[in-house]
Order: structure tokens, then C-alpha cells, then sequence
């Protein structure tokens, strides 16, 4: 039997192969002097070389054709050509799928530069351009190397409910689930959402097994078109027992640089291929991406107060003569011109700001001596801004309960949850990280809508 070798395998270990029987397949990226076929089969950002053989039937080269699918039997040789170190000298090759040249012309496939706008009206094709591919392969490794840290640093997956009867966050709006049809009783004779986030059950699993973390779809209706805001998206939640809001913060600052060093270390060809078209694409005039991923393996994160943060922009303001939109007024929530300034212009490095104002921070946050703050903590990337949003829990039940009323947070479906302050109660502590924000991150993407494969986003649910 002849191996099949996907041609990440075969350009990885070019010389065991040479002089070797394989079986290769793929789509075909270009077709040159009717002899050389670029193959891709989507296992790497590169394509094989494949020579056509000159007994090859007149049928089956006119079906030789940009986009169509191939299965070739051949010998890997070295290549005389310097783009490559081996090449492919076909046998026989079969034709799975023909692709018409005349439907290519209308497709993102025909290679010249196209949009990212239009690739993603083409969604169901992207995953078959260079860029798209890259920025799916680095999903799949950063995945991956989330759930790598976490099983190494003993935190136990947790899965928690898509479905649930509270919004978390306490703002924004949620979308409901529902089998109501007039007259009907809805399914769980209650009115029920889709989560925006597994804190809260988190929470509980954590009072029992210590570490865990979540890592799955919410949703959140709000109607934020922006480039950083998904309906649909994807965070990853770990909860802690025993931990306070610096041991919080230390972790998340630790993890980030890990997985950013993982993706380095795992998918240096992609980033590489982003990196370059990022520098010939790109209007803005930032630092490289790769000088962005060393920037947050370099330095220690910037560690700030609300208030000290506050104070540097008010200061900013009269110091380098400038008008932020949204003035600065002690108690209000920092908007994205100010997370801006902080880490583009200010620090120019990841910055964490913590103990921010209890008015604008969700119920179940710890509150400080201070009455007015709470331990909350957010942690601010360059070019995309909050990428995670954490706190230490209020593990007091008096207190939480208060906090609860205050915030007009209903208390009757929130029981469960208090009542794990009343069983052995302990500090503990979380955050939430986007995923699609990380992979916008690491890949350079400047619209979150091309980070993933399937957006959902206000007036869009096309494919
Ligand atoms: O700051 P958020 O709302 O925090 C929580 O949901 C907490 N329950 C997390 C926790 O402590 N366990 O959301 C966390 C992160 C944000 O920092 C941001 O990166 C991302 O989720 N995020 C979004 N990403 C894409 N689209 C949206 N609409 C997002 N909203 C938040
Ligand atoms: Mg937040």
C-alpha cells in the first residue's frame, strides 16, 4: 500500500521521502506552463510541487483547473527549482471535483488580492485562501494551547450550561430561548436565555474541585457593531478557590504569555505569512506583528488602579493639549479612546487596571474597604483593547446580598448561587478571556469578523 502524507508531512521531512511511492491530495492553487500544479490541501500555509507526467490521458488534464480537487500518485525527487526543496513526479492522478474556470473568475478563489470584506461574503469558500487558513490554523493551536496550560496547571474543564435563566453580567441584553407558540407553555415553564458567560456556575464547580475553567460559545445581544464586538463568541473562564485578586491577575498575565509563546514557538509559518502581509497591506503605522507578540513576552504587564488611571489621563489631557470624546469623570466606565490612549500612547505595553468603581462593575465582584471600589481587574492589549475582564469574588453573604439588591439584580433565581456562601465559603477569583479578541491579537486581524469562521454579528447570520 502506497502512504497517503498530507503535504505538511511531506515538506517537513523532504529528505526521508525522497525516492519514495506517496499519495497526495488537494486542490489545486495554480496550473503554469501546463506542466506544474501548485497543490494545497489546507495541512500547511504551503503548496506541493507536483510535475505532470507527459502519458497523463488529454481528459484529465483539461480538468486540471484552479480550485479542482486531485488525488496524485507519485515519487517525491528534490527539486531543481529553488522555491522548494522536494517535488512531486505524478504517476497517475484522478479528479474528485471539477471546478469550472468561468465560476472561479466570480470567486475569492482566483488568486489576486481580494478584500477581507469579501471574503467574508463568500464565508463558505474562505477556508480555502491563504489568509483565512492561517488565521484558522492559529485558532486551532491557540485552542489548543489554552486547554495545554490549564490541564498543566491542574484546573479541571468545566461544561457549563448554554441555556440559562440569569444574564451574569447584569447588562445587555440577552436572546431568549423559546418553543412558545400561542396558547403553548414554554418548554421550561420559565423564561430562558443564552448565556453570556459560565461565571457563576463556575463558581460553583470551583467550591468543590478547587480549579476549573470553561471554554465555550456565549452570546450577547447587544448592539455593538464595532470591530471588537461578535454576537456569538467564545470565552474561556477559569475560577479558582483560595485566590485573591493579585494571585488573579499574576495568573492571567502568566497565561497570556505562555499561550503567546505557545503560538510562537507552533505556528511560526502563519504568523510569518501575516506577519508580511500585514506589513504590504496594512494603512496603519504600528509596530510589526511580531514585534506586537514580543512586546507582551518581553516587559511585565503595566499594573494600575482606576483611579491612578483616571489621574494619568486627566493629566494627559492638559499636559499634551488633547479632547478625549467622553470626558473623564471619576465613576465612569472607561471607553475605548481611553483603554487607547493607556496602552497605544502612554505605556505602549499590555496594561491591568483593578479596583474599579462598584457602579459599573457586575454584583458578584468583591467590594473593598473602601466602600466604593471593588476588586475588579481588566487586562488591555494593544490594538484591540480589553481582552480579559476578571475579579475576586464577593464571598461574604451578607455583603453579596446587599451588592445583589443594589443592583436590582433578581434574587430568586440567583439562590443557588448564594447559597455556596453559606457552605464552607472561601475567596476566590476568575476572569474571563475572549477568544476571538486573542486570536484578532495574535493574528493582527483588524475586524473581529475575520477571526472566525461563521460571525454573528447585528443584521448578519447570511450562511
Ligand atoms: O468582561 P466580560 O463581560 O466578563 C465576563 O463575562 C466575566 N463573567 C468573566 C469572568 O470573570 N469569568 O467578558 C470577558 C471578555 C472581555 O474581556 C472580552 O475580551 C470578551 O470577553 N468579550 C467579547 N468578545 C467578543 N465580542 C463581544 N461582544 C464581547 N464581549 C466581551
Ligand atoms: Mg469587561
Amino acid at each position: 500500500m502506497v502512504k497517503k502524507c498530507s503535504i505538511k508531512e511531506l515538506l517537513d521531512n523532504g529528505n526521508f521521502f525522497i525516492n519514495k511511492k506517496v499519495l497526495v491530495e488537494g486542490w489545486i492553487r495554480s496550473f503554469r506552463y501546463s506542466i506544474f500544479i501548485s497543490l494545497n490541501d489546507g495541512s500547511t500555509i504551503k503548496n506541493l510541487q507536483i510535475i505532470l507526467s507527459r502519458t497523463l490521458e488529454k481528459k484529465i488534464i483539461k480538468k486540471i483547473t484552479i480550485g479542482s480537487s486531485i488525488q496524485v500518485l507519485g515519487i517525491i525527487t528534490k527539486s531543481i527549482g529553488k522555491k522548494q526543496n522536494i517535488e512531486l513526479q505524478s504517476l497517475d492522478i484522478k479528479i474528485y471535483g471539477y471546478t469550472d474556470p468561468c465560476i472561479i473568475h466570480k470567486s475569492i478563489l482566483q488568486p489576486k488580492k481580494h478584500s477581507l470584506e469579501k471574503l467574508r461574503e463568500q464565508s463558505h469558500l474562505r477556508f480555502k485562501t491563504n489568509i483565512f487558513g492561517c488565521i484558522m490554523r492559529i485558532r486551532h493551536h491557540l485552542a489548543f494551547g489554552i486547554h495545554k496550560y490549564f490541564h498543566e496547571h491542574g484546573f479541571f474543564y468545566l461544561h457549563t450550561p448554554i441555556i440559562t435563566t440569569l444574564n451574569c453580567e447584569g447588562t445587555g441584553e440577552m436572546f431568549q430561548v423559546t418553543t412558545l407558540k400561542k396558547g403553548t407553555k414554554d418548554f421550561f415553564k420559565r423564561k430562558t436565555y443564552l448565556s453570556v458567560s459560565g461565571q457563576l456556575e463556575a463558581e460553583t464547580a470551583a467550591l468543590g474541585l478547587g480549579k476549573v475553567y470553561t471554554f465555550g460559545p456565549v452570546f450577547r445581544a447587544e448592539n455593538s457593531n464595532t470591530s471588537r464586538h461578535l454576537s456569538e463568541f467564545w470565552m474561556i473562564e477559569p475560577e479558582i478557590s483560595f485566590y485573591h485578586l493579585e494571585e488573579n491577575i499574576n495568573l492571567a498575565e502568566d497565561f497570556l504569555k505562555v499561550i503567546v509563546k505557545y503560538i510562537l514557538d507552533n505556528s511560526i509559518e502563519d504568523l510569518s505569512f501575516l506577519n508580511e502581509y500585514l506589513k504590504r497591506w496594512s494603512k496603519k503605522k504600528t509596530n510589526s506583528l511580531m514585534e506586537r507578540l514580543e512586546i507582551v513576552l518581553k516587559y511585565p504587564f503595566q499594573r494600575i488602579s482606576y483611579t491612578e488611571a483616571i489621574k494619568i489621563l486627566n493629566q494627559e489631557e492638559k499636559k499634551q493639549n488633547i479632547k478625549f470624546f467622553h470626558s473623564i469623570i471619576w465613576g465612569m466606565d472607561l471607553q475605548s479612546e481611553h483603554e487607547q490612549y493607556l496602552v497605544n500612547k502612554y505605556f505602549k505595553i499590555p496594561v491591568v487596571i483593578f479596583d474599579y468603581p462598584s457602579c459599573i462593575k457586575a454584583f458578584y465582584m468583591r467590594i473593598n474597604n473602601d466602600g466604593k471600589t471593588v476588586k475588579a481587574m481588566d487586562i488591555l492589549f494593544p490594538e484591540i483593547g480589553e481582552v480579559i475582564g476578571g475579579s475576586q469574588r464577593e464571598e461574604r453573604y451578607e455583603m453579596l446580598l446587599q451588592r445583589i439588591k443594589d443592583t436590582n439584580t433578581d434574587k430568586n433565581k440567583l439562590w443557588w448561587y448564594l447559597d455556596t456562601r453559606l457552605f464552607g465559603s472561601v475567596p476566590h477569583s476568575g476572569f474571563g478571556l475572549g477568544f476571538d479578541r486573542l486570536v484578532q491579537f495574535v493574528t493582527g486581524m483588524s475586524n473581529i469578523r475575520d477571526v472566525i469562521p461563521y460571525p454573528r454579528t447585528p443584521d448578519n447570520a447570511k450562511f
